[in-house]
């Protein structure tokens, strides 16, 4: 097996982000098909094909729709394009190169789960793609793809574009929703979970790019011929994103269950010449490192990975090989989280950044022994304690790099300089 074009078919064709390049190849075919079927049908297929939300925990996307109230009220659909995660650029391909394919998307799903409102929410910094997804929707508009009485059907549905100011924490789904309704961009507690109290305190779901760009190819080929792809439990092809230490980094789309070191060595060209694999981060920047030993028998799906006590998460993997640092890696990653973390909760406002200066600090020359013990009984009391997941997307690559990398960092505390790059270029600087 290898690469795959199956959401992606025609993304290297530029007129496949105009209307009328992407009719061409058959866009706007299923969103046809699907205002003919019952709404409730859709919700099954999509149900059916085990998709599962691609923006990082891996949940069901026909069941997340099915625990929407019966209840009349007005519901929202809500695209989640912020894409944050360091190491993650997947969505933006996809909006850059096919969005009206996210469009399709949407307004299928919002027909099912009966939205006669939806928006993408983008991140600030997405300004190229901001600007080619507002071409499309009014593109859209024009053609009344997007309005009242969508082709004809009676489906009345608008759709708009949110640029956010880019915060990390707006792409946690309740974050989102505040930032949308015009507040301060911070996590709620769950319950209520957003399919039953969402924006403007009504039923909404809140969905990844790709998950809804692939309900076009779900309603094309039937539950069953999206099920060609993947495995039983995590169905489907996925577009990875790959950044770090490989010849051609980028973005591939493979089959879950797709092996890691063959995407690594056949899709990304290898690693430089001359060097070794140390290490993995499968999942964007809060999933645990996977040691190089650990990558051989790694693949591509939700369970493999949960199995070997990381996540799939978002599908960034950033390759890392023995030209690199784990204390540095680390020190990247921490000063990430404390950044972003908005402070609500003590043991992710606290812990962030006492986190932060103890690496940094060892990174400096000033690390003291102890200093591992301590980051370790940090995150530990930073799991599970806090409104949202952002605390422990900061504890668990701190858990991961200090135990799997322990002498490493213990060679930095002890010589005040790292075992990789040797360099007292900080440990000089502060003495
Ligand atoms: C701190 C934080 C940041 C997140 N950032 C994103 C993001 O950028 N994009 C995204 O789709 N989901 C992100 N999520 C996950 C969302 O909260 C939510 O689960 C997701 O958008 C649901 O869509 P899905 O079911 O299609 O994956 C983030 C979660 C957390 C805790
Ligand atoms: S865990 Fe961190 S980012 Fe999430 S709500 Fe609490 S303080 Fe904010």
């Amino acid at each position: 097996m290898a690469e795959i074009k199956y959401l992606s078919e025609h993304y290297s064709k530029p007129e496949f982000k105009t209307l009328d390049g992407y009719k061409k190849h058959g866009g706007y075919e299923q969103l046809a098909r699907a205002l003919k079927m019952e709404p409730q049908k859709i919700i099954d297929e999509v149900k059916a094909s085990g998709l599962r939300g691609r923006g990082g925990a891996g949940f069901a996307t026909g069941v997340k729709w099915g625990f929407l109230p019966n209840n009349g009220e007005p519901r929202y659909l809500l695209c989640n394009a912020d894409e944050s995660e360091p190491g993650t650029f997947k969505d933006r391909l996809m909006m850059e190169r096919a969005p009206h394919q996210l469009i399709e998307g949407m307004l299928i799903s919002a027909f099912a789960i009966k939205s006669k409102k939806a928006y993408i929410y983008i991140r600030g910094e997405y300004m190229g793609p901001a600007a080619i997804l507002e071409k499309a929707i009014a593109e859209a508009k024009a053609a009344g793809l997007i309005g009242k009485n969508i082709l004809g059907s009676g489906f009345d549905c608008d759709l708009d574009l949110y640029l956010g100011a880019g915060a990390y924490i707006c792409g946690e789904e309740t974050g989102m929703i505040s930032s949308l309704e015009g507040l301060k961009g911070q996590p709620k507690l769950k319950p209520p979970f957003p399919a039953v109290q969402g924006y403007l305190r009504k039923p909404t779901i809140v969905n990844n790019v790709e998950t809804l760009a692939a309900v076009v190819p779900i309603i094309r080929d039937g539950a069953a011929g999206y099920r060609k792809y993947g495995t039983e439990k995590s169905a489907g092809t996925k577009l990875f994103s790959i950044s770090g230490n490989v010849n051609k980094p980028g973005t591939y789309e493979v089959p879950l269950g797709y092996k890691l070191m063959d995407l690594i060595n056949i899709e990304c060209g290898g690693l430089k010449p001359g060097r070794k694999l140390k290490a993995v981060v499968p999942g964007g920047s809060s999933a645990p490192v996977i040691t190089a030993e650990e990558c051989e028998k790694a693949t591509l799906d939700y369970e493999c990975l949960a199995q070997m006590g990381t996540m799939l998460g978002s599908g960034a993997i950033i390759v890392i090989d023995d030209s690199n640092c784990m204390v540095d890696v680390l020190s990247t990653i921490s000063h990430f989280y404390h950044h972003e973390s908005c402070g609500q909760c003590t043991p992710c406002r606290e812990g962030t950044g006492w986190m932060e200066r103890i690496i940094h600090g060892i990174v400096h020359g000033h690390g003291n022994e102890g200093d591992l013990d301590l980051l370790i009984k940090i995150a530990d009391n930073m799991k599970g304690r806090t409104i949202c997941a952002l605390s422990d997307a900061a504890a668990l690559p701190v858990l991961s790099f200090v135990t799997k990398f322990r002498s490493e960092f213990e060679y930095f505390i002890r010589e005040k300089k790292s075992q990789v790059r040797g360099g007292q270029i900080y440990a000089q600087l502060h003495h």
